[in-house]
């Protein structure tokens, strides 16, 4: 269905976006690949791999990324970067192998991010990868068309309010240089909003991944990209625009919400390391075990995971980052089906606590998880990921479902397992070792249509 003329306003909202204007069916049949796809890549790869994490010598704290504003680099010095940015082993080839490997659905990739360094050949601004580098190749072009051939949707990350290098562009805590001085809405309007434009009309993204926005982005600013965006009715975009539209998904950032956020689309994004774009010294790479429990633990939440790899400056994605991504997919050729197109826990069982000591970043009590199983169903089906592997028998004391058989999903054969139920208390029994030891899916087969 086109959305041939703009839809009035409402309330808030100088424009209507599609969230404001589409039926509820219609946002279900719009959300439905990215709802069942529950896994996608992030990937941050710009001109900040270059320093990757090192000014002058010297160590930078803070995300790769964001290296030009925690140094508080000059404009013009940030500006000799894309000549020593010649990333000849970039291969959009082995990147979306990587990404069909990992079991990833859909990829999303930083277009521009806040330093305003275009990964893409824009006519809206010279500071590009084709124009400004030695490379002089299009990597969104050979993305988009590679995923197009491997059949994996293709998405863009954009920040449309943080531009470090462009007079008028917003930067955190201010600006640091002057030449980065100006008026927003005219940033807006000769480089985001044409940059937008042109990332829709040439890589037609499945998903556009705003960022940061600021106060300087009013409900008029926002509503002329909405504008944009409603030209493209199966677009998804994320709660990150700003001038107070909220998309079509929230988008917690390097942690799990305890109860993720029920009845609405959510993404927890987390970076494998420490840092979004490449840094040469952060090593601390999360193990294949905890970042495959998360994936599980968002699934059986209902949300997605967006997890991140950071190509270096010869484009190159970290054998660290590809190694674990590459596990994971071994495991989702096995289970995936425990993970895909499923829905959250039927389950009351949280899975953990709020500390009655420590406290989150928000001074708040913290959540610890407990690491022991997590649930995720289909109609007919309960999935019962088991990270620890019970003595003898799984036993669950809420079952709520009418068991009618049980195997576990690695085991080829699906070979019957013994299960008694006498009300709500459910008991199968195990064999002595599980199948897996970061997570052995035990399916039990309901005769309820769609668990309670
Ligand atoms: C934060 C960071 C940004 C990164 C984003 C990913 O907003 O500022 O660098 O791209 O998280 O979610």
């Amino acid at each position: 269905m086109a959305y041939a003329a703009t839809p009035t306003g409402t309330g808030a909202h100088p424009v209507a976006s599609i969230q404001d204007t589409e039926t509820p069916a219609q946002r279900d049949a719009r959300m439905a690949w990215w709802r069942a796809a529950r896994y996608g890549m992030f990937i941050h790869w710009g001109v900040y791999a270059v320093p990757a994490g090192v000014w002058h010598g010297k160590p930078v704290d803070g995300a790769g990324e964001w290296i030009m504003h925690d140094a508080r680099i000059p404009v013009a010095d940030y500006q000799q970067l894309p000549a020593q940015f010649d990333p000849t082993r970039f291969d959009a080839h082995a990147w979306v192998s990587l990404a069909k490997a990992a079991g990833m659905k859909y990829i999303v990739i930083t277009a521009k991010h806040h330093d305003g360094f275009a990964m893409f050949d824009s006519k809206a601004s010279a500071f590009n990868i084709v124009d400004a580098t030695p490379f002089k190749r299009d990597p969104l072009r050979e993305l988009a068309d590679e995923a197009q051939r491997q059949g994996i949707r293709f998405g863009l990350y954009y920040s449309q309010d943080q531009d470090w290098t462009a007079p008028g562009g917003a930067a955190f805590g201010g600006h640091w240089d002057k030449a980065q001085d100006g008026d927003f809405a005219t940033y807006l309007h000769t480089k985001a909003i044409p940059q937008i434009r042109e990332l829709l009309e040439k890589y037609h993204p499945a998903v556009l991944w705003f960022d940061t926005p600021t106060p300087d982005m009013t409900p008029q600013l926002a509503a002329e990209i909405v504008k944009l965006l409603d030209r493209y009715p199966q677009l998804i975009w994320n709660n990150r625009l700003g001038g107070g539209y909220p998309g079509d998904t929230e988008t917690p950032e390097q942690h799990i919400p305890p109860q993720g956020f029920p009845g609405k689309d959510w993404e927890t994004c987390m970076t494998i390391n420490g840092t979004w774009g490449y840094k040469s010294n952060d090593t601390d790479f999360k193990s294949t075990t905890v970042l495959l429990h998360n994936l599980v633990d968002i699934a059986s939440k209902g949300g997605n995971y967006l997890l991140n790899v950071g190509p270096d400056a010869q484009g190159v994605i970290p054998p660290p980052e590809a190694e674990r991504l590459q596990a994971i997919g071994q495991w989702l050729k096995v289970n995936g089906e425990s993970i895909y197109g499923t829905g959250p826990t039927p389950f009351a069982d949280p899975h953990g606590r709020y500390s009655a000591t420590q406290k989150d970043a928000s001074g708040k009590p913290a959540w610890v998880p407990t690491w022991d199983w997590r649930a995720t169903r289909r109609p007919g089906k309960v999935y019962i990921h088991l990270f620890e592997w019970p003595t003898g028998a799984f036993h669950l004391a809420d079952a709520k479902l009418h068991a009618t058989g049980a195997y576990l999903l690695a085991d080829p054969r699906h070979t019957p397992l013994a299960f008694a139920q006498h009300g709500a208390q459910l008991d199968v029994q195990l064999p002595a070792k599980p199948l897996d030891p970061i997570d052995t899916v035990l399916v039990i087969t309901t005769a309820d249509p769609v668990p309670r």
